[in-house]
């Protein structure tokens, strides 16, 4: 099944001289239990297509479904509903809240959706245990290391059992080893719990993880790459 699919999604913002085509005609698709990459050079458009697709943001022209449901169709109230109930976002600097314990930053997108705090904590408190950091709930993102953090966020992005999570640079700020490990976690959370993922990264060790690589230049998908091994070549 399709979870994503985009048909000519064009994004212009301004207008006159200041006009950019931020985005100009991606037509791609993710399906379920696909790890998808895009990649490409900076101001070639991939955060605008990870709005687009996450419904942050509106297109100028084209079509993004979700699971089929065309968001153009969906009011501000519906598409934040779709949003909580079926996408999980990872920010490259996780916008985890510093005044809450890690518990109660992954249980925040349930409370947001109206979710009993103990109910959210106790679901929460199993995401926690499955990405192996249950022994940090009760701290403080300043508390953690950045491995932790990360782990923290990818709790959060799952909490609401998404079937898609979308990942801009989430590893932008780590070094080699633990983006790696974080590569890997993804591809984990692919295979093991059937999510689909589209991540946009700089980085070839991490897009090897991803079943299929897309890259972007100029508003535009250039390139497509099966990776050889469902799973990702990652030996
Ligand atoms: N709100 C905005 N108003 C005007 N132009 C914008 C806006 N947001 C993005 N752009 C422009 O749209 C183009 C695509 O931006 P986008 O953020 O999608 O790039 P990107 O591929 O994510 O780059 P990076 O790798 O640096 O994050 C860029 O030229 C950028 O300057
Ligand atoms: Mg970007």
């Amino acid at each position: 099944m399709k979870i994503v699919e985009t048909e000519n999604l064009t994004r212009i913002y301004g207008s006159g001289e200041a006009q950019v085509n931020a985005l100009d005609g991606v037509s791609l698709h993710v399906d379920t239990g696909e790890f998808v990459a895009v990649m490409g050079p900076s101001g070639c458009g991939k955060s605008t297509l990870l709005h687009l697709v996450g419904g942050l943001d509106r297109p100028s022209k084209g079509v993004v479904k979700i699971e089929g449901q065309d968001l153009s169709n969906l009011n501000d109230d519906d598409l934040t509903d779709l949003r909580r109930e079926h996408i999980g976002f990872i920010f490259q600097f996780f916008n985890l809240i510093p005044t809450l314990s890690a518990l109660d930053n992954t249980a925040l997108p349930l409370v947001l959706g109206g979710m009993k705090p103990g109910d959210a904590q106790a679901k929460a408190a199993e995401w926690l245990a499955k990405l192996e950091v249950a022994d940090r709930s009760t701290h403080r993102p300043e508390e953690l290391s950045g491995g932790q953090r990360q782990r923290v966020a990818i709790a959060r992005s799952l909490v609401t059992d998404p079937t898609l999570i979308l990942a801009d640079e989430p590893t932008g700020n780590l070094d080699s080893k633990a983006a790696q490990e974080f590569a890997a976690l993804l591809r984990e959370i692919v295979d093991r719990w059937e999510r689909s993922i589209l991540l946009v990264t700089h980085d070839p060790r991490i897009s090897s993880y991803a079943d299929r690589i897309l890259q972007m230049k100029d508003g535009r998908i250039t390139e497509q790459t099966e990776n050889k091994r469902k799973g990702g070549n990652h030996a």
